[in-house]
């Protein structure tokens, strides 16, 4: 068994994009990416990089996997053998055994400290000692739900209460420095203190839903403002996100990427569940790709001071970079969401959210920047670009803004650049139709399905149990949710039932859900459909409710008797599995 960090390590220094194109050159196709399949002839690429998962899927023949599944087909290797290959590419040594275990352990007592810190400080703050602290967050607009939602809390202004509090929970004091709520005094090495004292503090949450680490900021004028946790064996601030947990149920496809914790709060509690923040440093390119995994579009709602205006240049490129759309709020008035909500309101954030014209006014700056005007060739290069961005903004009314005054600037015919856009967005819905049922016919119905030989005969429950897959795989966080409600036992079809038994385990054992862990347990067929069925919900996003449905649907399929079962019924029996039925008609949601 390979160590789960070593494959973690592996994974990070292994990119998908860079192992495939070392092979066959890729394109960019919006936040993925394609090229030729290196595995079947074709003329147009139907092979897709998902940067979002690390995978691959072929739309093609069907081939898919993760990096080492890739590896494995195009040299022709044994898992191992794939394994070392992409070691020795990234300068990485085979691990040792017997060293994942004991980092696996201290990982999971780090969250059962940071869980219960969490709930402490939550008492804290709710407790006589920490009222100044409710009164602080209550004077900064925040309500009592909001304040119950986030799990705010106060660390007590002491030098060992939290510890104290812990050490009687049973945790070490040693464990309680690795998870960085203790810390170890640097002139007496017996003598430990809390980390936090007299903060407000917020907890980092995962998609997972464990709390990772804390920021806390003081209350009034002082510094540092913000203390946050350093990096520590389950926290890199560089791969997480602040309350992307809430933000990934959303219905939106856009994210607002604010820059403080104040600001989330703030919009989450004017109604913006989207928001989002980096945890004090600047974007890196693997948060930028954890928030392509959730949104096509982002809003850059950076603070209006200098520095953010720079962060947020660099913030474009960043995101560009990985072919995510931008957009960027300019706000006058406020110098960030958190205090533009309060004096102006939410309404008036959402228009400015939609509107985003600012936004706008960037975007056909940077475009108009390609070209040199003065000529005719600039001015036609300058209007196609033109017109198919238009194409891409659904309100008409917004559209229309901008095309009269590009129509005016340019001295052209409002109609004819109104024409274009029209033709484009047709064309562009005709392809998205087409590229929908290439996508579902892929390995829709296959009666020969060797993978999964139940597939095509239990079609609806097939698909529902593929959906709630890529659902628990996106959202590890709904595990409790979901497995209250369903076991793998009662997935219809086997191989489905397989996977998802994988799944549930890993997450029972607290381990990460992701394309590498699958490759170590299943091989290259088996990586292909699972490939195939994440490609199938690439770029969407699901709610629990989504769930259940899914959840629904496979418990019909599974309680649907065959003919001969119900010959075998007595009277009791059938009167009972029919009116077992009544009122649980399938639903059209598939
Ligand atoms: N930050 C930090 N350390 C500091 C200051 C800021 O880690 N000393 C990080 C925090 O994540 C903070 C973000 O940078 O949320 C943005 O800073 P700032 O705008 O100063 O904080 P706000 O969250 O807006 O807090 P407030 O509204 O209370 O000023
Ligand atoms: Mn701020």
């Amino acid at each position: 068994m390979l160590s789960e960090q070593f494959l973690q390590e592996l994974k990070l220094r292994n990119d998908i994009e860079g192992v495939i194109s070392s092979y066959t050159p890729v394109k960019r196709r919006g936040r993925n990416l394609v090229c030729l399949c290196p595995f079947h002839n074709e003329k147009t690429p139907s092979f897709t990089i998902y940067p979002e998962n690390q995978s691959f899927y072929c739309f093609g023949c069907g081939a898919g996997g993760d990096v080492i599944t890739f590896v494995r087909r195009a040299e022709n290797l044994e898992y191992i053998e794939a394994v070392k290959f992409l070691a020795d590419r990234a300068g990485l040594a085979m691990p040792e055994d017997g060293y994942d275990d004991r980092t696996a352990k201290l990982k999971a007592r780090v969250l059962e400290i940071n869980r219960e810190t969490a709930r402490f400080y939550f008492s804290c703050l709710m407790s006589p000692a920490g009222r100044q602290a409710l009164e602080y967050l209550r004077g900064r607009g925040l309500s009592d739900s909001t304040i119950r939602r986030f799990g705010l809390g106060y660390a007590p202004d002491s030098w060992d209460m939290t510890l104290r509090h812990l050490l009687s929970k049973g945790f070490s004091r040693e464990e309680l420095a690795a998870a960085c709520i203790a810390v170890q005094s640097s002139r007496n090495k017996d003598r430990y203190f809390d980390q936090f004292r007299g903060r407000v503090m917020f907890p980092i949450i995962d998609i997972r839903g464990n709390v990772i680490a804390f920021g806390g900021r003081i209350m009034g004028e002082g510094g540092p403002k913000y203390l946050n946790s350093p990096d520590t064996p389950v926290f890199k601030k560089s791969r997480n996100l602040f309350a992307l947990n809430f933000a990934k149920s959303t219905k939106e496809n856009r994210l607002i990427l604010a820059e403080g914790y104040m600001d989330v709060v703030a919009l989450h509690q004017g109604g913006f569940g989207n928001a989002v923040a980096t945890l004090g440093t600047a974007l890196t390119g693997e948060q930028a790709r954890m928030i392509a995994q959730y949104a096509d579009t982002v809003v850059i709602a950076y603070d209006s001071d200098g520095a953010g205006q720079t962060a947020t240049k660099r913030a474009i490129n960043i995101f560009g970079e990985i072919g995510l759309k931008v957009k960027v709020l300019s706000m006058t008035g406020a110098k960030d969401p958190d205090e533009y909500i309060k004096k102006y309101g939410a309404q008036r954030f959402k228009l400015l959210l939609d509107g985003s014209s600012g936004a706008m006014d960037f975007e056909i700056a940077k475009l108009k920047a390609k070209y040199d005007l003065e000529t005719d060739e600039g001015k036609v290069g300058y209007l196609k670009e033109f017109v198919a961005f238009m194409a891409g903004i659904r309100n008409e009314i917004e559209r229309d803004v901008y095309v009269s005054r590009t129509a005016e600037e340019l001295r052209v015919e409002k109609s004819t650049l109104l024409l274009q856009i029209s033709h484009i967005i047709r064309q562009r819905a005709r392809s998205a139709e087409k590229k929908q049922a290439r996508d579902l016919s892929t390995f829709a119905v296959d009666p020969k399905d060797r993978l999964d030989p139940e597939r095509s005969r239990n079609i609806r429950a097939a698909l529902a149990e593929e959906r709630l897959i890529a659902i628990l795989f996106k959202n590890p966080d709904y595990r409790e949710h979901i497995l209250a409600q369903i076991a793998p036992e009662e997935f219809v079809t086997a191989f489905n039932r397989q996977v998802f038994a994988f799944m549930c385990g890993r997450l029972k054992e607290e381990k990460s859900l992701d394309m590498i862990s699958l490759s170590a347990a299943f091989d290259e067929a088996q990586m292909s459909r699972i490939s195939g069925i994440l490609a199938a919900a690439s770029g969407q996003n699901f709610t629990r409710a989504e769930a259940d449905d899914y959840i629904k649907v496979i418990k019909e399929q599974a309680g649907q008797k065959t003919p001969r079962e119900l010959a075998e019924m007595d009277e009791e029996q059938l009167k009972q599995y029919i009116s077992g039925l009544v009122g649980k008609k399938p639903k059209s949601t598939l």
